[in-house]
């Protein structure tokens, strides 16, 4: 039985992804190990407490005892390294939360693995792996007619939270070119899809939508994000785990490059057709752009297509209209999250 360390498992793509692992019905035990930020809601993972192959610890990834005392305690072979603050407005507010859990948090984690793992000198217990999940963000900014992002573009983060990622990256291939630790890093673009917090694009407009709120968009709304559906960016991660080469990076996308104001469109169009016909383009309104905003991100997956036998399976039409329809079915869900805290943020952010 593998034992399955999944940092923040109660955000967006931490909990798809234990659901996604936990459905595949393989000999897998998880441990979600997650300190329960604004971004953390273990509503996320209703239905699975009493699950035998479940386990749910509240931990911030930062302290070591208790990082420690989980690895072994549940004898944990791989680390999936969600746990992260992940919302770039907020790091543009305040970093200092994202060095801490995503720079430190990811050494701590690092350091630990090494220790409890280490059999000799950079050698490591048979099957122990550690997946850094990172973001193509690293990979700075695209020009309209620039070659998508490889593995081989050099990093140029714009934002605090990019530039903390692409920290953690390197300390991970620094862990990996030191000491040989079984590491493996992927880059994937935008997720949507569903159990996302509603202070991101996707769900953020279709909440709106739904309150007949205005919808804020950065800038002209030209800038261009290569979306991925959550569960097919779950499948590749997951296949990093158990066949990656290690010190390697994987980037994950599915040629999906889209502007914002597309998606928009796309989004409002659904629910006049299908929810409302009074949701309508009037609800859009264009904000001062975000500081630093990066103009354009895509990826090349060339290499995981290849190399991991891994393609996404989900068309962005069908992806975007089943997520869309999973908000209107939990809409208790998005009340229960759109809650003081959120509303308070969210004023501030687009003073509308
Ligand atoms: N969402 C995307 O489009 C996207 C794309 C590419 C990569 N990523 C990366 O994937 C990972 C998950 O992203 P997400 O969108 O699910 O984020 P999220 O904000 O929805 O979830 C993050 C989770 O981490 C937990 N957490 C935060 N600090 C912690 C700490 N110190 N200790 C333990 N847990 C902590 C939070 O409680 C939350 O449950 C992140 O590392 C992010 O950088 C996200």
């Amino acid at each position: 039985m593998k034992n399955i360390l999944v940092t923040g498992g109660a955000g967006f793509i931490g909990s798809n992804f234990i659901r996604y692992i936990l459905n595949k019905n393989e000999e897998v035990r998880v441990i979600n190990v997650d300190k329960l930020t604004y971004a953390g809601n273990l509503e996320n993972l209703k239905g699975l407490e009493g699950n035998p192959r479940y386990i749910f610890e509240k931990i911030d990834i930062c302290n070591k005892q208790a990082v420690k005392r989980v690895m072994e305690d549940y004898n944990v072979d791989t680390i999936i390294n969600f746990a992260a603050e992940s919302h770039v407005d907020r790091s543009i507010v305040d970093p200092t939360e994202f060095i801490n859990t995503n720079i430190k948090g990811t050494q701590i984690l690092l350091d630990i693995a090494k220790k409890i793992w280490t059999i000799g000198e950079d050698k490591y217990k048979e099957g122990t792996r550690y997946v850094q999940v990172s973001t193509d963000e690293v990979y700075g900014s695209l020009e309209q007619d620039e070659k998508c992002f490889t593995e081989k573009t050099p990093l140029n983060p714009h934002s605090p939270y990019s530039a903390s990622k692409a920290s953690a990256d390197m300390l991970v291939k620094a862990y990996y070119d030191t000491y040989k630790f079984p590491a493996c890093i992927t880059r994937c673009s935008n997720n949507y899809g569903p159990y996302q917090f509603p202070e991101k694009f996707i769900p953020l407009i279709i909440n709106n939508c739904l309150k007949h709120k205005l919808i804020p968009i950065y800038g002209d709304g030209s800038n261009i994000r290569d979306w991925l559906y959550v569960e097919d960016h779950c499948e590749a991660i997951y296949k990093v785990a158990l066949k990656g080469k290690i010190g390697d990076i994987y980037n994950i996308g599915g040629h999906n490059e889209r502007t914002n104001i597309q998606i928009v469109k796309k989004i409002i169009n659904y629910m006049h057709d299908n929810v409302d016909d009074s949701i309508n383009e009037k609800l859009i309104t264009y904000v001062k752009d975000r500081k630093g905003h990066d103009k354009r991100y895509g990826i090349n997956p060339e290499k995981i297509f290849k190399e991991l036998n891994w393609i996404p399976k989900t068309q962005f039409e069908d992806g975007i209209v089943q997520t869309i329809k999973w908000y209107l079915k939990n809409q208790e869900w998005l009340e229960n999250v759109v809650s003081g805290e959120y509303e308070k943020y969210y004023n501030r952010m687009y003073k509308i």
